[in-house]
């Protein structure tokens, strides 16, 4: 079932089937990251200015924290014609069954740039004997993985974001595939194409969001499942990236450094800030959450 606004509802979140936390962290290796070409609003200007190095050193900071957190860390290898790879959530949605069946959803990239993403994910999952569902990478329409899916924490629930990079109409055969109920989160501003822009689920309580992306019956279903909401200012959300911030487990969240205000409301809440610099990923339109797939 898809749900597209409030009155549409027929469920409580207490009575959809628990789901653990997903432990395992994938990140892409970055040695070929680069703007070579201009597939989002962020990237136009930035053609030519990724400092290597910079990147390089940024990536390994965040694959520090995570360990810090207590979390091991798995890499896949990036390749030299596929300068967006290492933006990992992308290519794929990982899923767990209510049989502990473990699987990954295919992608069906948006961008003919980044098409060739894909298999690399299907063979590293497959090999690892993960369920590998393949219709929608098959099927017409566009889908970006956990770019633009997340899952509600704790439960059995998925936010499906459409818009800019993924179609409104994927969601109905993704939640027949994963037996799954999808709230659906339509997106206006093409700064913030990705639902994992705008919206990061902190909790099963709490989620850190920027409201002036949503369209308004989406912006009144995260409002109603998330008794507690902080909102990142629009300087920190559209230039630091504020949203797409990442918490692993209900207590760290791992962010884009400088992020004042949303970092104060963060501790006011109980979390623990860890702030890293990605400001090269930036320039390609993306962060902290979008370099690191979380699996099961
Ligand atoms: N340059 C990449 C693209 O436009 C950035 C992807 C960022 N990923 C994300 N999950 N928001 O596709």
């Amino acid at each position: 079932m898809v749900y597209n606004r409030l009155s549409d509802l027929d469920f409580s979140l207490d009575a959809l089937p628990a789901m653990k936390r997903p432990s395992g962290v994938l990140m892409t290796s970055p040695d070929h990251f680069d703007v070579t070409y201009v597939i989002n609003a962020h990237m136009a200007g930035n053609v030519g200015t990724v400092d290597a190095d910079r990147a390089r050193s940024q990536w390994a900071s965040l694959k520090d924290a995570y360990v810090a957190c207590g979390l091991s860390v798995t890499e896949i290898r990036d390749r030299s014609d596929l300068p967006d790879m290492v933006f990992c959530a992308n290519q794929t949605l990982p899923f767990l069954r209510e049989d502990g069946t473990r699987g990954v959803l295919l992608s069906k990239m948006y961008a003919a740039e980044r098409a060739g993403e894909v298999t690399y994910f299907r063979d590293h999952f497959g090999a690892l004997g993960y369920e590998i569902v393949d219709e929608v990478a098959k099927g017409d329409s566009e889908f970006e993985g956990m770019g633009d899916a997340l899952w509600h924490s704790g439960r059995r629930l998925l936010w499906g974001g459409y818009g800019f990079r993924t179609e409104e109409s994927v969601y109905r055969l993704i939640s027949e595939k994963l037996d799954v109920p999808i709230l659906l989160l339509g997106l206006k501003d093409p700064e913030f194409y990705h639902l994992d822009t705008c919206l990061c689920i902190l909790d099963e309580q709490t989620a850190l969001i920027y409201p002036a992306a949503f369209q308004p019956d989406g912006l009144e279903l995260v409002r109603h499942f998330f008794p507690k909401i902080i909102e990142a200012p629009e300087g920190e959300a559209r230039e630091l990236f504020a949203c797409n911030a990442h918490s692993p487990d209900g207590k760290n969240v791992i962010i884009q450094r400088g992020c004042t205000d949303t970092n104060s409301a963060l501790i006011e809440a109980g979390f623990n800030v860890i702030e890293i610099d990605t400001d090269e990923f930036l320039k390609a339109g993306g962060s902290v959450f979008c370099m690191k797939l979380m699996t099961w």
